[in-house]
């Protein structure tokens, strides 16, 4: 089948370009809200969904088709690359990964072994290449960040307060930073492998990073950083979104790094940043609860964030974090209409 025409909205909102309309995706996208996605995942376990190439074509595509937005990301996760280093990982629904190997010594970390993109998730480059030669919209790919990485394998699971990962980064420092450095230079080769295949964006999630303050972020978090990001503009071209929970009081850290976007969770509007001097393009955030209230509550909210987020060009409209599996597929498709044609020129 031919290709429709090429919808370059989200990139161009990216480079802060002037568009037709406000660009919008969700984070999480593809899901368990999808019923399609319901009836793939009872087949395969989440890992076979996202390395056999075929279905991960299929599952990435399905919000483009269904929903109309304006970028489709990758289906993976952010544990896909954790696994050849050396981390026991699996995804449990309802749960999110569990790590039969926890990391906890110096010599744990001295144990993980380094990516090698083409050997390693193989499955990932072809994904991406098979979709590039496919979708009418840019294609996201994205990596985990060095902290929320080791949130899980420090953990060995989901955490509420992350005292185990801070626990080692206070008393172990060295063997800190030597993790620090691996998962870092995981990430990079990581990123430049799906941007090479075709990725025309790619997005860093530091999900849990916000139990940090500000000072520990710049001693701890920034280096690392900055490292990852600044090699990606030196050997790549695609725009960088940096995105967090929680993570309002990071802002102007986010800031000095070399991204293009930074995505705001719903605790900081966007009026907000703009004031605190955010000039880069920001992605977000309507809280993805807010899904479950009644349209008219969604509609007034959309509209009031799309009024922030129009005032200047660099705008993507997005949620504040990923979808819920109780959302109505007709909700999303209803309020991808809305940031369309409310904010059409
Ligand atoms: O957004 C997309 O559609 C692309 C795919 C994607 C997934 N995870 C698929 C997934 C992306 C970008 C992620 C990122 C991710 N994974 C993050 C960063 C973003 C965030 O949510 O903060 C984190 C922290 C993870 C770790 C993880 N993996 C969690 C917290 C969970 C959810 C647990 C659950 O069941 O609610 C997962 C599993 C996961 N990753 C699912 C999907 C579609 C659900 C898997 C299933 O079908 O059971």
């Amino acid at each position: 089948m031919p290709k429709r025409p090429f919808n370059d909205t989200f990139l161009k909102a990216c480079r802060q370009e002037p568009t037709e309309y406000i660009p919008v995706w969700y984070m999480r996208q593809a899901g368990r809200y999808q019923p399609e996605y319901r009836q793939i995942r009872q087949k395969y376990s989440f890992f076979e969904m996202s390395e056999i190439p075929e279905v991960c074509v299929e599952v990435t595509s399905l919000p483009v088709k269904q929903l109309g937005v304006d970028a489709a990301i990758l289906f993976a996760d952010i544990m896909t690359p954790l696994k050849p280093i050396g981390i026991n990982v699996e995804i449990r629904s309802g749960v999110g990964p569990v790590i039969a190997n926890p990391v906890r010594t110096a010599h744990d970390v001295e144990k993980l072994s380094s990516l090698q993109p083409e050997q390693d998730v193989p499955f990932v480059i072809e994904a991406i290449q098979k979709l590039t030669k496919q979708l009418s919209v840019p294609l996201i790919g994205f990596a985990g960040a060095p902290f929320t990485l080791a949130s899980y394998i420090i953990e060995g699971g989901p955490s509420k307060n992350y005292h185990k990962t801070k626990g080692f980064m206070y008393s172990q420092p060295q063997a800190w930073n030597a993790l620090m450095e691996k998962l870092g230079d995981m990430t990079i080769k990581y990123l430049q492998a799906q941007i090479q295949a075709g990725a025309q964006a790619v997005q860093i999630f530091d999900s849990w990073v916000g139990a940090l303050h500000a000072a520990d972020y710049h001693h701890y978090i920034a280096p690392i950083m900055w490292k990852i990001v600044s090699t990606l503009k030196e050997t790549t071209s695609v725009p960088i979104i940096l995105f967090g929970i929680g993570t309002g009081h990071l802002l102007k850290e986010f800031d000095q790094l070399p991204v293009d976007v930074i995505g705001l969770d719903w605790r900081t509007s966007i009026q907000t940043a703009r004031q605190m001097g955010i000039q880069k393009t920001l992605q977000g955030n309507l809280d993805p609860s807010l899904l479950l209230a009644p349209w008219e509550l969604i509609e007034k909210e959309a509209k009031a964030i799309l009024d922030q987020g129009m005032e200047q060009p660099g705008y993507i409209f997005n949620l504040g974090h990923g979808l819920y599996p109780e959302v109505q597929v007709e909700t999303l498709q209803r309020l991808t209409e809305l940031v369309h044609n409310y904010t059409q020129k």
